[in-house]
Formats: structure tokens, C-alpha cells, sequence
């Protein structure tokens, strides 16, 4: 990012000479911020309103039929009778048109004041910021300096990974990149359902029907083929057992038992098993562009961590036992808490306390200023409990922990209606696209390796669903409206994406020649109204850090691409003056580095032909 000299240089050249940055602005990373900093200014020196109190107040709304910046007056903390009357009052003394270099209009509409850009000030500002900063335009320094972990995806081994981690992945990855983006130091964390008695009827099961040469090849499908076959097995005895008793489910808790004490066989297969399913899952990351920094898990916290969280909670009396069991009452808190069970009577451990002793070593370990995990809704009550004992346990730092939920997916399944496997999914998509890809046989013979750009649009296809609306929705898994090229769907952003770059090859123009264009050639209102959709990217960024909704980016995206959309009809740039082309060509580039980056925000790769 430029740093303030350079703005102000640059500002300068437009024939702006006394220009000052709000302190709190943005201004090297926002352009946005430089007309706020700009308006902050007069109309401070006009109402006598402080700075710091008029900065926050002004709103650069996502539509623009209402001017493209406004103040709503009741926010700057003057005498409610007086609202109106100032609106008028300082809309009229407020520099525009020729007197100012930045506002076109400024109007007073009720109780708001009411600007419109000067065109040629926006795309001075915003077209060379974005074709300089390329890959980092967007980029913020509100999280700067601050340490940030996010764990998410989070699977079971030994389950099938279904749409909950599904979700978990995506939106966690996006939050991670977003925090990063946002200047914060990133650590991403996978926190494996590794532990737990499952694993003992696991071991049983492998050492019957285990098979070495499978387990290679396909780790996870054959433990899970491994898994519901032994489950199987144990409930058939429970069943025909008068008490309900089952030698194999004996026999699993006795080989859990063995891994709590450290057992060094059963410590070993487990580690095998991990070990493996871990290297695959490494394989369907990359292929969402996800990298860990840490594979941790429930197996990662050993007993002294937990039996340390346990202890600590007894010394603040705040526990009791019930038949043997350890429970701590949340109700006095709130109804809803309950009571929660932290050690059972058979001294083995739970998901819970688990979570207790894995959190108070994240943090002595990262001292992070914030922790996210990213898990589905059913586990509310989980987390309020979770981050409540933790706070009792006295640790202040429980306050900067955050459960980021989401709704479920209804009907994921394969199209053949069996369980799930994250891969098979993104199998499937990968053949449906390129299905729907073959319909078109000319521009298929055109595309080079037709079965990479498949998997690419299918993976986008299944992110965007997953991510196109509110978090906490559910909605519907849909093959054929997810792979649709029309509508608002993953296909459709990587066509106008790949449009975008098909267009800046058939110009025949470099980044070289259009970067220094003419902009004041881009006269129609068409392009203005890019430029502004362009300028608001940072702003939607942030808007989405703060309320960790990857839906806020999705939206701006697509409004991006169907204003990208209108000006091909208007906007030419083959076989037009050349001063034209070379300026209509900085606006469309600058168009596609923002779909791009927004893309690859969102952990997408894009596609340059389709
Ligand atoms: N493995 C868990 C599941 O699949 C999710 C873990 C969420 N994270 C946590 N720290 N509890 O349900």
C-alpha cells in the first residue's frame, strides 16, 4: 500500500493541497477513506461537530440511489428539533460542483445529508490503487499486531466427514484468509475427533477385518467400512444378550482403557490409523487451497492438562459429585447451561473437559488476542458452556473466544443416496461440470486441460452454495442449481471471471500500457458506476470481518460481476481510439483483480478460460 506522503503527493496532483487523513482513516488502503477523511474535514469546520464523532457517522452505502455518501444527522449528537434544519443548513454551505474537488452534489434529504461523488476524483483514486496493489488491494490493518487462531473442519476420524465438516472447512478457511487479510497474524488449526472409545472398537474391529494393503490405499473409507461393520457386529450382541451386553463393546472399552494408560501397541495402531487419515485428508485441503499450521486433536490433551482444568475448578467450589461423577452446575448462571458432566464415573474423560485443557495450552502457547472455532449450531450449548466454565476457572482470556456457527445442509448425499465422504462430493461435482462443459463442444475443443478447469468450477460451485447466504440458514444441497452458469451461483462468477481475462487477452494491450491511461476518457455514467462498486471492496471486506459472514464478500461479488456485465455493451474496447481502449481496459482490469481476489478470499482458484 502507498504510504501517507504518497497519497498526499498524489492528492496533490489532483489539485488537492491541503489535504489531512482522520486519524482513524484508512487512507493508504482504502481510497474510500480519503473522500471520508475529505468530508470528516468540512464538514467539521461548517457544523463544528467533532471529528471523531462525524468520521463513524458517514455511510457509504451498497446502493447508490440515494447519493453515494450520507450522513445521517441524528448520529452527530446534535438537538433532535434541529435535525432537519441543519441538513439544509449544512448541505448548502457545503463545498461542491466546482468548489470542491471530491463532492459533485451535496443535498439535504429529512434528517441526512446527502453526497454524490466527482467522478473523475473516484477513478483517479480508486482505478490506480487497485491496478498498483493488485494481489493486496482489500487488504486492512485493523487486525495488525493482533494474534488470531481459527480452528476449524475439525473431523472425526473414523466417521465419515460429513456436511457439518464440510461447512466447518470453508467458512473456516475464509475466515482464516479474511483475518490475515485483515493483518492479524494467522494460526490455522485442525483439532481431530482422534480420541474417545470409538477408537477402541476400532482397534477390535481392525485386528478382525483390518486388511493392510486397503488401509494404504484408501485409509478412510476402509476404517470406516471397518467402523459400521464392527458397530454392526457390537449391536447384534447387545440385542440378542438378555442385559443387553456385548463382548465386542467390552472389549473395545478395554482397548480404550489400555490407550488412556499409554499402552504401547494400542497407542501404536492408533497412531497408524491418525497418521494415514491424516495424509489423506492433507490431499482434499490442498485442494480447497487449505494449509495447517497445527493437526491437533482430542488425543493431543493428556490427562494432567485436563486433571490440571478439573482441579482448578474444584479449588473455586465449583463443582459437585453426583454418584461418582464430576458435574459443575451452570444453571445459576443461566437456566439454559445446565449442569455439565467434566469427569464420568469411570474416571475416563469427555468432549468437554477435552476441550477445557486443549484451550488453557492454545493459549499458553500462542497467548492469542482472539480464538475461533468454527463448528456447526447443534454444538451451541457446547460452546456457552465450554467458554463459561472457562471464565469460572478464572482465565480472562475466555472472553476473546468465539463459536462461529452454521446451519445445516439438507440432502447432501452422493446422487447414488449413500453416505458421504467430503472427496466423493467433490468427485461428483468435478464430473458433473465437465459434463455440463461438453454440451458446448466449441469452446470445450478451445479449453487445454479441460479436466482441471472442471474441478476448479465444480469446487466453486460447492463453496458458494456453502457460503452465498447467512451462515446459520440451512439449505438445500442442490446439484443442478449449483452448476447452473446462470444466476448467482459458483460458475457464474469463474465465466465472468474467465470473460475478464479472455477480454484483456483479445486487447492486445499490457499492463504496462493500460496502467498509465487517460482515465478522464471513462465519461459514461456505466463506468462510473463500476468504479464505485470497484471502491467499496476494502469497505465490504472489513463489513465482513466484523460480522464474520462470508455472505457479505459473495454478495458484493456477484453485484460486482453484473455491473462488470453492463458496460460490455457500452464499454468497448476492440477496435476503439486508442486512448478509449486503453482506459476502458484499466477499468476492466481492474474489475477482474478484484473478482479474483475476492475469489481467492474465499478460497477459490479462478479460472482464466472456461
Ligand atoms: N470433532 C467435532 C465434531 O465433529 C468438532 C470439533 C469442534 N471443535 C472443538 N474444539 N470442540 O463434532
Amino acid at each position: 500500500a502507498p504510504t501517507i506522503e504518497q497519497v498526499a503527493n498524489k492528492l496533490e496532483k489532483l489539485g488537492v493541497h491541503d489535504f489531512t487523513a482522520f486519524p482513524l482513516a484508512n487512507c493508504a488502503q482504502n481510497p474510500l477513506d480519503i473522500v471520508r477523511s475529505y468530508v470528516c474535514r468540512e464538514l467539521h469546520k461548517i457544523s463544528g461537530v467533532d471529528e471523531k464523532i462525524i468520521f463513524p457517522a458517514l455511510e457509504v452505502p451498497i446502493d447508490n440511489k440515494n447519493g453515494d455518501l450520507i450522513v445521517p444527522i441524528p448520529r452527530l449528537r446534535v438537538p433532535p428539533k434541529e435535525h432537519e434544519n441543519l441538513a439544509r443548513e449544512w448541505s448548502s454551505s457545503f463545498p461542491s460542483g466546482d468548489a470542491s474537488r471530491f463532492i459533485e452534489t451535496a443535498s439535504a434529504f429529512g434528517k441526512f445529508l446527502r453526497f454524490t461523488f466527482k467522478p473523475s476524483m473516484l477513478r483517479a483514486l480508486v482505478i490506480p490503487q487497485i491496478l498498483s496493489q493488485d494481489t493486496l488491494y482489500g487488504e486492512n490493518n485493523v487486525a495488525k499486531g493482533k494474534k488470531v487462531i481459527v480452528e476449524f473442519s475439525s473431523p472425526n476420524i473414523a466417521k465419515p466427514f460429513h456436511a457439518g465438516h464440510l461447512r466447518s472447512t470453508i467458512i473456516g478457511g475464509y475466515l482464516a484468509n479474511l483475518n490475515e487479510k485483515m493483518g492479524a497474524d494467522v494460526t490455522r488449526i485442525n483439532y481431530l475427533g482422534d480420541w474417545g472409545k470409538q477408537f477402541g472398537l476400532l482397534a477390535v474391529g481392525y485386528a478382525r477385518y483390518g486388511d493392510k494393503e486397503k488401509l494404504l490405499n484408501d485409509p478412510i473409507n476402509h476404517m470406516f467400512d471397518i467402523y459400521v461393520r464392527i458397530n454392526k457386529e457390537k449391536e447384534n450382541e447387545a440385542e440378542k444378550d438378555p442385559e443387553g451386553f456385548s463382548a465386542t463393546d467390552q472389549e473395545a472399552k478395554e482397548y480404550f482403557k489400555r490407550m488412556e494408560e499409554g499402552d504401547k501397541d494400542a497407542v501404536e495402531l492408533w497412531r497408524t490409523l491418525r497418521e494415514l487419515s491424516i495424509e489423506k485428508y492433507k490431499k482434499t485441503y490442498k485442494r480447497l487451497n487449505i494449509e495447517y499450521d497445527v493437526y491437533s486433536g482430542e488425543s493431543q490433551v493428556t490427562l494432567a492438562e485436563m486433571n490440571e482444568a478439573i482441579s482448578t475448578l474444584e479449588k473455586q467450589g465449583a463443582t459437585f459429585e453426583d454418584r461418582g461423577a464430576l458435574l459443575v452446575p451452570l444453571q445459576t448462571y443461566s437456566k439454559k447451561l445446565g449442569k455439565c458432566l467434566i469427569r464420568k464415573s469411570d474416571g475416563t474423560t469427555l468432549y468437554l473437559t477435552r476441550d477445557l485443557g486443549e484451550a488453557k495450552k492454545r493459549f499458553e502457547k500462542f497467548k492469542f488476542d482472539k480464538m475461533i472455532y468454527v463448528a456447526a449450531a447443534q454444538q451451541d450449548l457446547h460452546f456457552q458452556q465450554f467458554f463459561k466454565i472457562l471464565e469460572i476457572m478464572g482465565n480472562t482470556w475466555a472472553k476473546n473466544l468465539e463459536h462461529i456457527n452454521f446451519g445445516m445442509v439438507k440432502g447432501m448425499s452422493t446422487r447414488k443416496g449413500t453416505v458421504v465422504f467430503l472427496d466423493t462430493i467433490l468427485e461428483e461435482t468435478k464430473e458433473s461440470m465437465h459434463e455440463v462443459m461438453r454440451k458446448n463442444e466449441d469452446k470445450y475443443a478451445q479449453i487445454e486441460d479441460p479436466e482441471t478447469v472442471a474441478d476448479l468450477i465444480g469446487l466453486s460451485a460447492v463453496m458458494i452454495q456453502d457460503m452465498q447466504s447467512k451462515r446459520i440458514n440451512d439449505y438445500a444441497f442442490d446439484w443442478k442449481r449449483m452448476l447452473s452458469f446462470e444466476g448467482d451461483t459458483g460458475p457464474y462468477l469463474q465465466y465472468a471471471h474467465s470473460r475478464l481475462c479472455s477480454m484483456e487477452r483479445n486487447s492486445g494491450l499490457s499492463p504496462d500500457e493500460y496502467a498509465n491511461a487517460n482515465l478522464d476518457l471513462l465519461t459514461e455514467p456505466i463506468a462510473h458506476q463500476l468504479t464505485r462498486v470497484l471502491s467499496m471492496y476494502p469497505d465490504t471486506l472489513l463489513m465482513s470481518y466484523r460480522n464474520s459472514e462470508p455472505s457479505t464478500v459473495i454478495t458484493y461479488l456477484f453485484r460486482l460481476s453484473h455491473t462488470v456485465s453492463s458496460c460490455y455493451d457500452i464499454l468497448w474496447v476492440r477496435n476503439q481510439d486508442p486512448e478509449v481502449a486503453k482506459a476502458r481496459m484499466a477499468l476492466y482490469a481492474s474489475a477482474r483483480i478484484v473478482l479474483r481476489n475476492g475469489l481467492r478470499l474465499l478460497g477459490i482458484t479462478p479460472v482464466e478460460r472456461m
